[in-house]
């Protein structure tokens, strides 16, 4: 079977990330989704930086609506980041009868329900399982593991520079501004740190893990945000003379009045696993009525964590695609269901 087609808009870090392992994994990849999976088209400004990326093996342009436009295309990658661009992007694919996969918690944290509608309304499906939490497949382990259990709540670490800088400041005593750019430096932190280090990405990623677990639209001006700003190296070093960890939590919970939304720094009692997560890592937990307390834990950003993200959500979207092509599930757009009033 001729294998499926993928245009790929923003071919950055990540981007070349998802470049790297769809070649390296090629066959393990056609393999598991039953076919094959051929990035052929990449957009980013710079033509000969592309080039570079990806040689001869796909084809290079410099506007991503020609991606959107070339017809032989299934699947859309956007890996633009932002909201506006990036909302433009995904609608005109969706319109144009595209499957898209995205990285974007922003723009499902803010624009989900209007994109997730517009992709019903179409039958195409979106595929987010990048956009919380990188590699970890938190995302999978929400709609599929945990499907049969009432979720009470979630809580975690789920941003990486954030969790970095609580680290450095504790292990080594560095100041809050250097470990930041440190941070920048490794390429964790948002091109904007301010998404980082005042809760603001934390939040992204939390509201769009309670709208898949509650069942509630995505709807991230709700969530209450505190960052680490305000924090200290003397906070950071009484919290561990009395035998805590802080960290920046992010937590959703079911509540008789509704559901809840927060991000903040919080004292963990340091011999709690979460409280042992160190440096750029994530960790996410669950709890369900029927399993009790798991733990999802791995790599939170960088290149290729994101990009084993972005390939599972193709290799999903590809055995849709293909058991199903006239009667497109779409099974990977996020549709609040009938706790939909459910106040946040
Ligand atoms: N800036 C984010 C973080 C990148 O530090 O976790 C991954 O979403």
């Amino acid at each position: 079977m001729k294998p499926i087609q993928v245009g790929l808009i923003g071919l950055g870090t990540v981007g070349a990330g998802v470049f790297h392992v769809l070649s390296r994994n090629q066959e393990e990849i056609r393999r598991r989704a039953g076919r094959g999976i051929e990035l052929v088209a990449v957009n980013r400004r710079n033509l000969d930086q592309a080039r570079a990326i990806v040689g001869d093996k796909a084809e290079v342009v410099a506007n991503a609506r020609d991606i959107i436009a070339n017809p032989a295309i299934d699947i859309v990658i956007e890996l633009v980041g932002g909201t506006t661009l990036a909302k433009e992007l995904v609608l005109e694919a969706i319109a144009a009868g595209k499957h898209v996969v995205t990285a974007n918690k922003a723009l499902l944290a803010v624009h989900g329900t209007e994109i997730f509608a517009a992709a019903h309304a179409k039958g195409v499906m979106v595929g987010f399982e990048a956009a919380v939490a990188g590699g970890i497949p938190i995302i999978k382990a929400l709609r599929e593991g945990l499907t049969g259990n009432r979720i009470e709540w979630i809580a975690g670490i789920i941003n990486g520079t954030t969790n970095f800088i609580l680290s450095e400041m504790r292990d080594k005593g560095l100041d809050f501004a250097t470990v930041l750019k440190e941070a920048q430096r490794l390429g964790y932190a948002e091109a904007d740190p301010t998404f980082d280090i005042e809760g603001v990405d934390a939040a992204h990623k939390l509201t769009i893990m309670s709208a898949i677990a509650f069942g509630v639209p995505v709807q991230f001006a709700k969530a209450h945000i505190e960052g680490i700003t305000q924090l200290q190296a003397t906070d950071i070093r009484y919290a561990e003379q009395l035998g805590y960890r802080i960290k920046l939590l992010g937590i959703t919970r079911r509540r008789d009045s509704g559901i809840e939304l927060r991000v903040h720094p919080t004292l963990v009692p340091a011999k709690r696993l979460i409280a042992n997560v160190e440096g750029a890592m994530n960790a996410v937990v669950v709890q369900g009525d029927a399993v009790g307390t798991t733990l999802y834990y791995g790599k939170g950003a960088g290149a290729e964590p994101t990009a084993s993200a972005v390939v599972a959500d193709l290799v999903d979207i590809t055995r849709l695609h293909t058991a199903d092509p006239d009667h497109r599930v779409p099974h990977l757009a996020f549709q609040p269901d009938a706790l939909a009033d459910t106040p946040i």
